[in-house]
């Protein structure tokens, strides 16, 4: 097929799929996801300095972000929903949700935080015990142990264990979705999606309804292979307009961070994934021997340079462990006139992140004792 015979549906993304490589244009392209980098100016009139994430393009793409600022400045009610599926351990692609979460937890917004054990259990096949035990003790713990506050502004929930109201949502969404437009979403899909799907829709509105608090202007910070989940609420919304006075969320996305060996960063993969629980020798040993974009030999390296854009190291830095952009700047132009060589840029990064893990790890013990004051798991 042609390339500009392609229609959006030649490009279906699968919000489930372990392998997706998502073509980050296409998202612009076909499915009307806005660049992000158009409103840093206002965010930082608005919220004052942007997150890191967004300085640095790593939250490329948004719908509607605009609202969310308009609706800041006015002091108008501002909410953030997001979720993790507690499948594995919590690793540095989870971080950057966090960072998000927080960031916006200290602007004011109110928090809600879906722990999507029922997606788990349904499509991952998981069993409950396990994703509960994960959900509490390496989502909710290291959430904390970043800097989560508990207020009542924040709520965190497991998908299975929540207000009657929120299941009612549920239930009555689905009345107004056909299966034709579920598939043409999402390709051949079962009940176990389907219900996930309608679940995640809850999920990202339940906030708007009376019962919990009534109406407020809603963000969901993700993935970008999140985005059919988004495709889909803003269309129940709609529908849902008169009867539950239900508007459409604003979203942003990020990009995945790269495993160590330049492809997917996943909790499959521990060799190439850097959990937060790893202890700092570990982590360090599998940072060692990260791919880089560094030249075949010493002598070329120092004549071309590196292509920190091919680095999985400068992307550490990028995503993590530096906050000051010319700090980054410095290592970016050292690696580019070939004046740093990967050997000692590993070996700053290394320690980076093990300092970074040894404080967290100290806050993380902490944090597990007091995960049940920020949320009730589910008794099965
Ligand atoms: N489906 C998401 C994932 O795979 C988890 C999730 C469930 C979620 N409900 C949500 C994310 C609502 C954002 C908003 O990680």
């Amino acid at each position: 097929m042609a390339e500009d015979e392609k229609r959006a549906e030649d490009y279906r993304i699968d919000p489930w799929g372990t392998a997706v490589r998502i073509e980050y244009e296409k998202l612009f392209h076909y499915f009307g996801v806005k660049p992000f980098s158009e409103l840093l100016p206002r965010v930082r009139q608005v919220f004052g300095e942007p997150l890191h994430l967004m300085r640095r393009g790593v939250i490329f793409g948004h719908r509607d972000y605009e609202k969310i600022l308009d609706a800041y400045e006015r002091g108008e009610r501002v909410a953030l929903v997001t979720g993790f599926m507690p499948s594995g351990k919590f690793h540095f692609g989870h971080k950057m949700v966090a960072d998000q979460i927080i960031y916006y937890q200290r602007l004011g917004f109110e928090i809600f935080v879906v722990i999507a054990d029922a997606e788990a259990y349904a499509v991952r096949k998981l069993d409950r015990k396990k994703v509960i035990e994960i959900g509490l003790y390496e989502y909710v713990a290291n959430l904390i142990a970043l800097g989560l506050e508990k207020n009542k502004h924040t709520h965190i929930y497991f998908q299975t264990n929540y207000e009657t109201p929120y299941y009612r949502l549920i239930q009555m969404f689905s009345r107004k979705v056909t299966m034709a437009e579920m598939e043409a979403i999402y390709g051949k899909i079962e009940p176990s999606k389907v219900i996930a799907a309608l679940t995640q829709a809850a999920d990202i509105l339940h906030p708007q309804l009376e019962h919990f608090g009534g109406f407020k202007h809603v963000v969901v910070p993700v993935g970008a292979d999140q985005d059919p989940h988004l495709r889909l609420t803003r269309d129940i919304a709609d529908r849902f307009e008169h009867e539950l006075g239900l508007a459409r969320p604003a979203s942003t996305y990020h990009r995945f961070q790269t495993g160590l060996d330049g492809n997917k960063m996943s909790s499959s993969r521990p060799d190439y994934t850097i959990f937060l629980t790893d202890p700092p020798e570990v982590a360090v040993r599998k940072l060692k021997r990260a791919l880089t974009g560094g030249r075949a030999t010493v002598e070329e390296q120092r004549r071309l340079g590196g292509v920190p854009e091919k680095c999985t190291i400068y992307e550490f830095y990028v995503y993590h462990l530096i906050q000051d952009d010319r700090e980054l700047a410095r290592i970016y132009e050292d690696c580019r006139s070939g004046r740093l060589l990967c050997g000692e840029d590993k070996k700053y990064a290394a320690e980076l992140l093990a300092k970074f893990l040894e404080e967290h790890q100290r806050r993380l013990e902490k944090a597990k004792d007091r995960v049940l004051d920020y949320v009730e798991p589910p008794p099965f």
